[in-house]
């Protein structure tokens, strides 16, 4: 269904836990992540009728996200349950990969189609600081296994930090070269929890295309993507800019929290609970709150931070 602007909404991200094996600097803060209590989450069935419910209103995509979704121990069943809903046309997941090497196989079996994985940097020291307590080597491990498992697409994204990654965007770029994988650059979005990295950090897109005097435009849209290709490439590059450039205009998602908070806007506060509702009063609300998805999000840089009112790992980027 269209909102109250003409945009068509199609795709729900639903994040299905904000819980991580991971902590990275600009997703979440390195205490306090206590586990929730099991009562306010959504259980699997009603996250499946969230599903069907979005399918009904028009939903073809569905990304399954987090925290990290692989921790999650019911994620196959849940991927299975929602990959079989009549309508829907791609099942996607976001994940940092660690725990591919296990689950990819399962995944693709459950009708998962399509998968993100994060990677900022190919230096392993690197890799540490910023995920606090990851090792490159399961990241990449994950990648491995996420292209031998045979997927229709596998992605990488990279956010891009000032400072931290700016000097990796040739080799990360490489990886287009060596993988038939499409490699995305992320604008670093300043959110409330990630005050500590200063201006320097937030550094425009086109940084990645003055880093790479070779990539030609491809002349189409990934979505909210700007695409390029290295000479010989298997893969795409893909610029992604929440702050130069934002997609508001064309936005088509929606998004749901592991506690069954419906987001119509990523940067804005408000939030419409559908924990405990039957399936018929989820697409009722559903509805009613694609109607409310604002136009924009305002001005969102470091001085006009996101007002999203909550760390990124709960609501799955
Ligand atoms: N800015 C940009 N991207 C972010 N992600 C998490 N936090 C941020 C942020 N502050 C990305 C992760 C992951 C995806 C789910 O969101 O790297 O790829
Ligand atoms: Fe975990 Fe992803 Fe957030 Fe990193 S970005 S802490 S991997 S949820």
């Amino acid at each position: 269904m269209k909102d109250g602007f003409g945009r068509e909404i199609r795709y729900l991200r639903i994040s299905v836990t904000e819980l991580c094996n991971l902590r990275c600097r600009y997703c979440m803060p390195e205490e306090g992540v206590e586990k929730r209590c099991h009562e306010e989450m959504l259980t699997e069935e009603e996250t499946v009728s969230a599903a069907r419910a979005a399918v009904s209103l028009g939903v073809d995509k569905i990304r399954i996200t987090g925290g990290e979704p692989l921790v999650k121990k019911n994620i196959i069943s849940l991927c299975e349950k929602i990959g079989a809903i009549d309508g829907l046309r791609e099942l996607c997941i976001t994940t940092n990969g660690t725990l591919l090497p296990r689950l990819a196989e399962p995944l693709r079996k459950a009708g998962v189609k399509r998968v993100n994985l994060s990677l900022d940097t190919l230096d392993a020291e690197k890799y540490a600081y910023i995920t606090r307590r990851g090792t490159l080597d399961l990241a990449l491990k994950g990648l491995e296994a996420a292209l031998e498992a045979g997927f229709d697409k596998v992605k990488i994204n990279a956010v891009l930090i000032g400072g931290f990654n700016d000097d990796e965007v040739p080799a990360l770029a490489e990886l287009t070269r060596r993988y038939p994988v499409d490699v995305r650059f992320i604008e670093l979005m300043p959110m409330e929890g990630n005050r500590d990295f200063g201006p320097d950090a937030f550094i425009p897109y086109t940084r990645v295309l003055e880093a790479l005097p070779e990539a030609e435009p491809l002349g189409k849209e990934g979505g909210v993507a700007k695409l390029y290709r290295l000479p010989g490439a298997l893969g795409s590059i893909g610029l992604i800019s929440p702050l130069g450039d934002h997609f508001c205009g064309t936005c088509d998602r929606l998004r749901l929290l592991a506690d069954g908070k419906l987001k119509p806007c990523l940067h804005a506060p408000a939030e419409y609970s559908i924990k405990g509702m039957t399936e018929e009063k989820m697409r009722e609300t559903m509805a009613s709150v694609i109607l409310k998805k604002p136009r924009w999000h305002g001005v969102l840089n470091y001085e006009n931070r996101s007002g999203a009112g909550r760390t990124m790992n709960e609501i799955g980027g």
